[in-house]
């Protein structure tokens, strides 16, 4: 089995690791002991450009236990755990092509590694392996059956491809399942965001001003969990609805440019560019904090950021850390600290989210992938939802393992629901 990892050295420490996550994922464990017993992915090739974590590892043991053939990559140059890397090699037998801190060059290679697999589903974080297959290998796309796609940035490029033609396969969108967004996207990101700005500066957030820019789900979940640690928390925004939203939620709302000048720690959860630019930077305060944790860095100006601080005024200060020496708009020099080097923080500083928030991303995730070997054939290319199914049995299977229950409608509840006739009485 040909494979890139760090160190296979480490696969122990991996399997002790993927085996401390998989204690909070109930859901997929259930899915994978059901595999076993049906194989429903039997024969299939799947290849994952997933963030290589314990939780991943969880996630492809799952569709290796449904008989599928499965080999992965990052779909992060920064966020793969070396160790989890070598155990799903040495323990799982699944080729996997992600090194820590790959290089541009390696990531795409590793891509292109396992496209030479010839997968016929793909599942993807991002929509690089989707953009780089139906980009340099047109007529492999063809044995494509389908793919699921994991976040908002990949869902977004997707339904870019889809609107030009492009997209020659059906992918589910497995982000837009009420059972992810509603909870990865929200308690997820909220808390493993502040977690590896905290891991890796130490900072202590009570009694500092957070600039949270984009109030989406992730933004929502950044915002409240800065908040809970004490900080004030001002948002910004560009669409009305959002910044209403925040407000309504007790934020302060304002344009970058005000934020800028009293922030402390800034964190972009956009999934556009440039949103901190050297217009800001310029203003900010000595010692501010910046970190990104959208899917891509494009979210602050990195190439501005070096305009201002070119040479010997940019340094590595702790791991993960560099800071920059601006001179400000006051005239003074500011120390403003950049973690990082503008990819998403919580997986490159910290660990991403949590097993038990991933256990409902990726129980949607072997589910899709179960409905689409079984549906093959029979779909259009395009963006799919999650069947309704999927996402409702998401959530029951979680609620049951945590040991909560709910009330069932009663017939008159259920007939009263399905009716027009009673209204004022
Ligand atoms: N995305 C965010 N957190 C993650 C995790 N722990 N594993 C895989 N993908 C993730």
């Amino acid at each position: 089995m040909d494979y890139d990892v760090r160190d296979l050295g480490l696969a122990d420490l991996g399997r002790q690791r993927i085996a401390w996550a998989d204690r909070t994922m109930p859901v997929l464990r259930g899915i994978r002991e059901r595999f076993a017993a049906e194989r429903p992915l039997a024969g299939m090739r799947v290849a994952a450009c997933l963030h290589i974590t314990t939780e991943t590892a969880n996630l492809l043991r799952t569709l290796k236990a449904g008989g599928a053939e499965v080999v992965a990559c990052a779909s992060n140059p920064l966020s793969t755990q070396d160790d989890v890397a070598a155990s799903l090699v040495r323990h799982e037998g699944i080729a996997v092509f992600a090194v820590r801190g790959e290089d541009t060059e390696t990531y795409y290679a590793h891509i292109d590694a396992v496209l030479d697999a010839q997968p016929v589903l793909t599942m993807d974080d991002g929509c690089d392996l989707v953009s780089r297959l139906h980009e340099q290998r047109p007529e492999q796309v063809k044995q494509v059956l389908g793919g699921t796609e994991e976040t908002t940035t990949g869902v977004i490029r997707l339904r870019a491809m889809a609107a030009a033609g492009s997209l020659a396969y059906p992918v589910v969108a497995v982000n837009d399942a009420k059972t992810k967004h509603l909870f990865d996207n929200r308690y997820g990101t909220g808390q493993s965001t502040l977690d590896g700005i905290i891991r890796a500066t130490n900072v202590l957030l009570a009694g500092t001003t957070v600039v949270v820019a984009g109030y989406g789900f992730c933004g929502k979940g950044v915002a409240a969990r800065a908040r809970g640690m004490g900080a004030r928390v001002i948002v910004t925004e560009v669409d009305p609805v959002a910044a209403l939203e925040a407000v309504m939620d007790g934020f302060e709302v304002a344009p970058m440019a005000e934020a800028a000048p009293v922030g402390d720690i800034f964190i972009t959860v956009t999934g556009n560019r440039d949103v901190i630019r050297p217009e800001h930077v310029e203003t900010m305060r000595d010692g501010a904090i910046l970190a990104n944790a959208g899917h891509f860095d494009v979210e602050i100006d990195l190439e501005g950021l070096a305009r201002l601080a070119p040479g010997e005024r940019r340094r590595p200060v702790r791991p993960m850390v560099e800071e920059y020496l601006v001179d400000t708009v006051r005239g003074e020099q500011a120390r403003g600290r950049g973690g990082a080097g503008g990819r998403l923080v919580n997986l490159a500083a910290a660990e991403g989210h949590p097993a038990s928030v991933m256990d409902m991303s990726f129980a949607n995730q072997a589910l899709s992938v179960e409905w689409l070997a079984r549906e093959a054939g029979h779909l259009e290319p395009g963006v799919l939802a999650v069947p309704e199914a999927i996402d409702s049995a998401v959530a029951a299977l979680k609620l049951d393992a945590l040991g909560v229950r709910i009330d069932v409608l009663t017939p008159a509840q259920q007939a009263y629901l399905a009716s027009w006739q009673l209204g004022t009485r």
